[in-house]
């Protein structure tokens, strides 16, 4: 078994029985999870597909490449497994090595072929806050904003930020996914994303308790791909 951390931090983070939880975690991988989950990406550019999963392992979140679970037993902790095919974990774990310890990010503390184990981040993603009507406050996105200058200045380059990669907890910001940021070539998800909330979202929108239901904002992400693309080729012409 490979620890990312030496054990002091891993004490660091909780009791040294949370080393006994990881360990029992893993275990529940390889042997509950793993062998019973049924996990597919299908198309590359929407979530995975979940058919399947074992209790008592519970499904947290989706992305386009990984599901994430949480046992009921270790609910500080979620596995992130990523659908086969999907590539990517590994640079995710060259990530958070890059990363550190930082209250605004995730902390890997287990990774093997396909998964991560990841401290749980408690909030509601920005994709969720719209879809329940959450107001979500200026601090948040200062607070990301200063999260993302920080991986900077370890050499990282945030990348696909978009509202289902950071979190609103307790009215403070958190980023969820740092999967691609050792991709060097500049994405504007997170200006465009901050856009539209200074211009948009807060002096229209912020006002009242607009739920959007999923489709519409499913159809805001789909439309949001085309609009970045035809306007990166028209900036390179
Ligand atoms: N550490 C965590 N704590 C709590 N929830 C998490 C955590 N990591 C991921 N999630 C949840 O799982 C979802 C999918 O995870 P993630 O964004 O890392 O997957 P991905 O496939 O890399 O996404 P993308 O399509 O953006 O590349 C997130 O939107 C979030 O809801
Ligand atoms: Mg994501």
């Amino acid at each position: 078994m490979t620890f990312l951390y030496p054990g002091e931090f891993i004490a660091d983070y909780k009791s040294c029985q949370n080393q006994e939880d990881l360990k029992r975690m893993i275990e529940s991988i390889h042997q509950e999870l793993l062998p019973n989950l049924q996990l597919e990406s299908i198309e590359p550019h929407n979530p995975v597909v979940v058919h399947h999963v074992p209790e008592p392992w519970q499904l947290l979140g989706i992305g386009n490449y990984a599901g994430v679970f949480y046992h009921s037993e270790y609910e500080d902790l979620v596995v992130k497994i990523y659908a086969p095919g999907r590539l990517g974990w590994s640079e995710e774990l060259e990530v958070y090595r890059r990363l550190g310890l930082h209250s605004e990010f995730s902390t890997c503390f287990y990774a093997e072929n396909n998964f991560l184990v990841l401290k749980r981040l408690y909030g509601v993603t920005l994709y969720d806050c719209m879809n329940q009507g959450l107001k979500i406050p200026p601090r948040v996105i200062e607070d990301i904003d200063r999260a993302l200058e920080y991986a900077r200045s370890r050499g990282l380059y945030p990348h696909d930020i978009h509202g289902r990669n950071v979190m609103m907890s307790e009215g403070k910001g958190l980023v969820v996914d740092i999967s691609d940021f050792l991709r060097e070539e500049p994405c504007l998800a997170w200006d465009d994303l901050k856009k539209a909330y200074y211009y948009l979202y807060l002096p229209f929108f912020s006002w009242h308790r607009l739920q959007l239901p999923y489709f519409v904002l499913d159809l805001v992400r789909t439309n949001y791909r085309f609009f970045r693309r035809f306007l990166d080729t028209r900036s390179r012409r």
